[in-house]
């Protein structure tokens, strides 16, 4: 989410005669684009801000921006608390950047917190600056769904969509420039909807996507799982250039946690959209997030998480702590009163069982054969190279003669917890 609005933050800055460059050094704006999401990601964009502090005694004019989440959660009490940053601009704000950078030099500090509740810079073609294989495209922004541990309703405003029609040109102007995959974009991309004279559900904007050219590949990210109707699951299973990839976050295997977290589904709701997934789209990959210790969770709660985890032999998940986050409904009405401790052993419980199963989920591909889109050099070797299947695992095989962009048949003969290797 961040790359992406990065990307149109530097585009809206281009149109205006910037110029950019990633050397810091060189740089005369400096712009650090930010997440709150957990205490931990804020404490590294202070750590990232303190390291410019040289920059800019060497070079006064420098100017150095905070934008997106934790911008807009701290507003100008940022300018107190780091002593380096002169601009402030929200995840809403980023038209009126060029404004924002000319008062910054002229005058004092600049500020624009506003949120949108229409803002999708739907208009805005991103600066795109990654391997020219795979694009983000946003598809809505913000979210109405008040999960009561989460920042994301407060830092970036009110649920809405962006036209299906920009969406759709985009897709068409990244086939025509050699994109070989698209990765739609949103806090919850399953309940993008749009309504004027037509009424385009998340369902059929996906077949639109997929209907651009049989070649490109279409992913999406992410899924709440109360909205994962089987309509949606038949059209993923329907269109071969759909990837077979779902990333369903969790949470919390107990019923009691996610009504704390008012997730809005019980454990038994989860369960049955994990069945429907396994049945409409068969071999499915499946990732998931899921974070201990959130508020009253008892080790019963947590053998439930274990135990579903288990049962859905997630391919991947990202993993976290509770980490309260002010404002939300858990920071104000709830205890954050699981011991530093525990969540953390917790956390190890959660890992490990988790390497397990994406270690049995990539045995399970031994001898199979996949379409794999070449992405590039492998990390560990010249000779190999490195691509992702469908289901999104990440295969590394002999270079040959293949390149970047190329879709091939790989056969597995080998694995990590991490990787499949084949050739
Ligand atoms: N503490 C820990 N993890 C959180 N997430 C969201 N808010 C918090 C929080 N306060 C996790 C959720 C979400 C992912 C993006 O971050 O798992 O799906
Ligand atoms: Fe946060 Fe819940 Fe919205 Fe996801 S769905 S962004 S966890 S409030």
């Amino acid at each position: 989410m961040n790359i992406s609005d990065s990307e149109v933050a530097v585009s809206i800055l281009k149109k205006n005669n910037y110029s950019f460059t990633d050397n810091p050094e060189r740089a005369d704006v400096i712009l650090v684009n930010t997440c709150s999401v957990r205490e931990n990601a804020e404490v590294r964009v202070r750590g990232r801000l303190n390291a410019f502090k040289p920059l800019k005694k060497k070079k006064p004019k420098l100017i150095v921006g905070v934008i997106g989440c934790m911008a807009e959660r701290m507003k100008e009490t940022l300018f107190k608390e780091e002593a380096v940053v002169n601009m402030i601009a929200g995840p809403d704000a980023y038209r009126n950047l060029p404004g924002l950078l000319e008062k910054a030099v002229n005058t004092a500090d600049a500020i624009d917190t506003d949120l949108s509740d229409h803002e999708t810079y739907s208009d805005i073609i991103p600066h795109r600056t990654g391997n020219k294989l795979s694009a983000f495209i946003s598809i809505m922004r913000g979210c109405n769904n008040y999960c009561s541990y989460c920042i994301v309703p407060y830092v970036r405003g009110k649920e809405r969509s962006r036209d299906y029609r920009s969406i759709i040109r985009e897709v068409e102007h990244l086939v025509d420039q050699g994109y070989s995959e698209v990765v739609l974009l949103g806090q919850n991309v399953n309940s993008y909807y749009w309504r004027d004279k037509e009424i385009v559900s998340f369902t059929r904007l996906l077949e639109m996507v997929a209907e651009v050219s049989p070649d490109l590949r279409v992913r999406f990210t992410t899924s709440h799982p109360k909205d994962m109707p089987d309509e949606t699951l038949e059209v993923i299973a329907k269109y071969d250039n759909i990837c077979k990839h779902i990333h369903l976050p969790l949470q919390s295997g107990s019923t009691r946690i996610l009504d704390m977290m008012n997730r809005k589904y019980s454990r038994e709701m989860y369960v049955d959209r994990v069945r429907a997934i396994r049945e409409i789209v068969p071999g499915c990959g499946l990732t998931t997030d899921v974070f201990t210790g959130f508020c009253s969770e008892t080790a019963e709660d947590h053998q439930q998480t274990l135990s579903l985890m288990e049962w859905a032999e997630y391919d991947f998940a990202y993993m976290f702590k509770y980490s309260e986050r002010p404002g939300t409904y858990a920071a104000k009405y709830l205890k954050d009163d699981v011991p530093e401790k525990v969540k953390i052993q917790r956390l190890e419980e959660i890992i490990r069982l988790q390497k397990m199963l994406s270690e049995e989920s990539n045995k399970r591909d031994i001898n199979k054969t996949f379409e794999v889109l070449v992405e590039g050099r492998s990390k560990k070797s010249e000779n190999q190279l490195s691509g992702r299947t469908s289901n999104n695992k990440v295969v590394v095989f002999p270079k040959q003669d293949y390149n970047p962009g190329d879709i091939i048949k790989v056969k597995i003969t080998d694995y990590t917890s991490a990787t499949l290797i084949g050739h």
